[in-house]
């Protein structure tokens, strides 16, 4: 491969927090960054205390930890006042016999009693599992019954996707807002708060105690959990100051949700340890919500996604000129790849760079950033995190020349690595069967000068809109349907979402494909798993491409869809 770099975007000279990339990376080493926490003396820590209490015991008390708005609601809160109504939802899960170890989920949008509640069962050593709110019935009772949850936090029109006749294990349900007739094992919230008392005993826990429970998609099987633990704190806290370059005076807004590893590595652990202001912002995205938002907050500090800065381009520059976002002093992206000609309209419209940073729901936080110090690459997701040893290697464990194409891999050890699948131990050592790596899925290739450059993933992973989707766990739901017969699915190209989801199915006889069929298997999907699993495209086969031993051969449907060479077909079926 021969690769031309034609486009360098050098940083701009600033005060930024890690000013020389080449020097740190040479010389750092973890055991410096714990130096920060009192804990790394004793062992004994806790992930709410360095985010809320620390700060709410010192010179931040009264400073503003979280701002929050969507169309009715707004509202801030202080360091001091996020530490003692944790205290309570802590001492509310204690009243109800809910001890460290446990599952609590939160299910519901992300309004200040998601925040409030993740720091208050981190604070009794429970374990925090985040669901995204548009996950219907199928797709909550696969990770609530996986995780044995005790309890979750939902809302009360959300409560009917959860099938309690299904889940033994789940004894609370904790509802947020009003409702007049309530269930036996429902909690309410505001009630409950009121009741308990805003003084806790923080459990302090080992650094290797449980933290939160991420579900992801893989190419097989169902999603699995991936866990970390309350260590990881050193990396959320050293790269929301290297990365998002966090100052005293930020206004910092991630726009993932909580329900994905961005929205609470880098929505809530990172900017909370560096004693940020973090603002959230609920409800639908829009243009002018998003830019309003940033024009009233006087937001310094942005992290989204590729998706939602398409989508910006494509509403129009006159919609950027309409509002003052002379405040945006560093912009950042994550979860696909970032199109370099978004990069150069970021400098046109907001006079900046956007930054791209590349790593996992497994990797728990940044591995690969372009850092405000450091000359972009268009195209290219930066450079190895300083104490992060990230290679190309081929797929018996070989480092790979520059250039060449590969697996992109990890040095196993860095401190957010996540520590199990839940339940499923031999799932988590597939990740590490080269020894001494972390192997991502990933294939990238690394230039001369130590820039990596993603291509695509290794396996079936679909990425929408940033979103990881398994094709097995769509197909899975597809053949629920009376009508499907078999079923596969594959990520199609799309210029604004990275992938659509298309789904290729035989129908059972007796039925004709109509255009009523096809909407109604899509809705099926839609109200089983949720909107974003909903294959947009749904194509009729007379019957799919299998191997002998009768699985479907994705790669050829997804070289037929391209207009690709099918590849070697020696194990198809006929
Ligand atoms: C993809 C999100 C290209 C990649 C934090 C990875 C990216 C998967 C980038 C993880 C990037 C993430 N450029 N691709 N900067 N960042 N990805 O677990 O395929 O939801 O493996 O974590 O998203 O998605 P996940």
């Amino acid at each position: 491969m021969t690769v031309q770099h034609i486009e360098t975007i050098p940083s701009v000279p600033g005060n930024h927090n890690l000013q020389s990339y080449e020097s740190a990376y040479r010389s750092f080493r973890w055991e410096e960054a714990e130096k920060h926490f009192t804990w790394h003396r004793t062992g004994k820590c806790n992930m709410a205390y360095e985010a809320i209490d620390r700060h709410a015991e010192g010179a931040l008390a009264n400073k503003v930890a979280l701002i929050y708005e969507d169309d009715d609601r707004k509202e801030s809160y202080t360091f001091e006042q996020l530490s003692k109504l944790s205290n309570r939802f802590g001492n509310m899960l204690k009243g109800l016999g809910i001890g460290q170890g446990e599952r609590i989920f939160f299910f519901m949008p992300r309004t200040p009693e998601v925040y409030v509640g993740i720091m208050g069962t981190l604070k009794i050593g429970a374990i925090v599992g985040p669901l995204f709110e548009a996950f219907m019935e199928s797709a909550v009772t696969d990770r609530l019954s996986d995780a044995e949850a005790v309890a979750i936090v939902t809302t009360s029109k959300l409560k009917h996707r959860i099938p309690r006749d299904r889940l033994p294990h789940l004894k609370h349900v904790i509802i947020v807002d009003e409702q007049t007739e309530w269930q036996p094992g429902e909690v309410d919230f505001h009630v409950a708060m009121a009741q308990s008392s805003e003084e806790l005993d923080i459990t302090w826990v080992d650094r290797e105690h449980p933290l939160i429970l991420h579900y992801t998609s893989g190419s097989t099987g169902k999603p699995k959990g991936v866990l970390h633990v309350h260590g990881a704190m050193v990396q959320h806290y050293l790269t929301g100051k290297w990365v998002l370059d966090l100052r005293d005076d930020d206004i910092y807004w991630c726009t993932a949700d909580p329900g994905w590893v961005t929205g609470t590595s880098y929505g809530i652990f990172a900017p909370w340890l560096n004693g940020a202001t973090n603002l959230v912002r609920g409800g639908r995205f829009s243009p002018e919500r998003w830019y309003r938002t940033i024009q009233d907050h006087k937001v310094t500090v942005w992290y989204s996604a590729p998706t939602a800065f398409r989508m910006l381009m494509a509403a129009g520059d006159e919609t950027v000129d309409a509002y003052d976002l002379s405040s945006l002093r560093h912009i950042l992206s994550v979860g696909e790849p970032l199109n370099p000609e978004v990069i150069r309209w970021g400098m046109k419209v907001y006079g900046r760079r956007i930054h791209d940073t590349w790593w996992m729901t497994e990797t728990g936080a940044h591995m690969i950033v372009n850092f405000p110090a450091m000359d972009i690459r268009p195209g290219s997701m930066g450079k190895p995190l300083p104490g992060i040893e990230a290679a190309i290697i081929d797929d018996r464990g070989n480092l790979l020349p520059p250039n060449r194409l590969g697996n992109l891999a990890i040095r196993t050890g860095w401190p957010s690595m996540m520590r199990a699948i839940w339940n499923n131990p031999s799932k988590y050592e597939e990740y590490f069967r080269l020894s001494g790596w972390y192997v991502s899925g990933d294939s990238a290739y690394m230039d001369e000068d130590g820039y990596f450059w993603f291509q695509g993933r290794v396996d079936d992973v679909i990425n929408t809109s940033g979103e990881r989707v398994g094709p097995f766990e769509v197909e899975s739901k597809l053949v629920e349907h009376p009508a499907v017969a078999e079923a596969g699915v594959i990520g199609k190209p799309d210029p604004i979402r990275g992938e659509i989801i298309k789904a290729f199915i035989a129908l059972r006889e007796g039925y004709a494909e109509t255009s009523e069929l096809l909407e109604e298997i899509r809705v099926f999907v839609r109200n089983g798993l949720s909107a974003h699993a909903a294959p947009r495209e749904i194509e009729v086969l007379g019957k799919l491409p299998k191997t002998r031993s009768g699985k479907i051969m994705r790669r050829v449907l997804k070289a037929q869809e391209l207009g690709l060479p099918t590849g070697d077909l020696s194990t198809i079926d006929d």
